[in-house]
């Protein structure tokens, strides 16, 4: 049995398996959010709340591969990353977020790598959801670093800006075992998808970009590749 089937039966869900899952041991939870503590902070401008209607952005949304290079800018990157993992609401003092999750246990981290965005640094930031600011782990260029790991997608070094959906996979195994990992990849086409319809309400280009040299991208993030993982990239341009 070839790896894919392997993990497809693995993961499967049956009567017997959810019983014996009850006592199956998890892995302990990791904490919800990562922090970089002594890193250059930026708090992005407030999210909006109009634009296009769904219906038009559903209908105008197509994978874009050309951008202009005129620079994202910061309210524009900031409801990017809003649409993304952006935390709307609360329940029982727990936060929700823009896009659903298994348990709402929010896997996801989410990176980006930033070439032309005015008044940003060129660099990789972390996104921290709840004060809704950019960390900066890496400042430079990595426009060559991001295209050669895409198998030299030349889109990844001409867009303004590169995402990476990056999943701590214990998050969600601490509750689902091992049908966690199909919900991370389940979770990720959620918030690719909120990227690509809201880039097209704000007028910009993008495209979910799936084939990458896996380690060359979580050294990128820092990811381990194995507790973390870059699981999606989400390149975003001008057009
Ligand atoms: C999981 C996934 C992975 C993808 N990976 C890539 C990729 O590596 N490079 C690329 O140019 N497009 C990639 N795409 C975009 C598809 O090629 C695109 O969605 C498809 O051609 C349909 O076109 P549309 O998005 O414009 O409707 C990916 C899409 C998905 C859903």
């Amino acid at each position: 049995m070839d790896a894919g089937e392997t993990f497809h039966r693995d993961t499967a869900l049956s009567w017997p398996g959810v019983f014996s899952g009850l006592f199956r041991s998890k892995p302990p939870r990791p904490a919800q959010y990562k922090t970089y503590p002594g890193a250059e902070r930026l708090t992005l401008p407030p999210p909006r709340y109009e634009g296009l209607p769904v219906e038009t952005a559903m209908r105008e949304r197509r994978s874009v591969r050309n951008y202009t290079r005129e620079p994202l800018t910061l309210p524009q990157l900031s409801q990017l990353l809003y649409a993304a993992q952006g935390i709307t609401g609360s329940m029982h003092s727990q936060p929700l977020r823009s896009a659903p999750s298994a348990g709402a246990l929010y896997p996801f981290e989410i990176y980006v790598v930033a070439h032309n965005v005015a008044d940003l640094e060129r660099g990789i930031y972390h996104y921290a959801v709840r004060a809704h600011q950019l960390e900066l782990t890496a400042s430079g260029d990595f426009r060559n670093h991001i295209t050669r790991a895409a198998l030299q997608q030349d889109m990844l070094g001409e867009a303004d800006a590169t995402f990476v959906l990056s999943a701590v996979f214990d998050r969600s195994r601490h509750k689902y075992g091992e049908r966690g990992y199909r919900y991370v990849y389940m979770e990720a086409g959620h918030i690719s998808q909120n990227i690509y319809l809201q880039a097209v309400s704000l007028g910009l280009g993008s495209v979910g970009v799936g084939a990458f040299l896996d380690a060359e991208v979580n050294k990128l993030i820092g990811a381990d590749g194995s507790k973390e993982a870059a699981i999606y990239l989400h390149a975003v341009g001008s057009r």
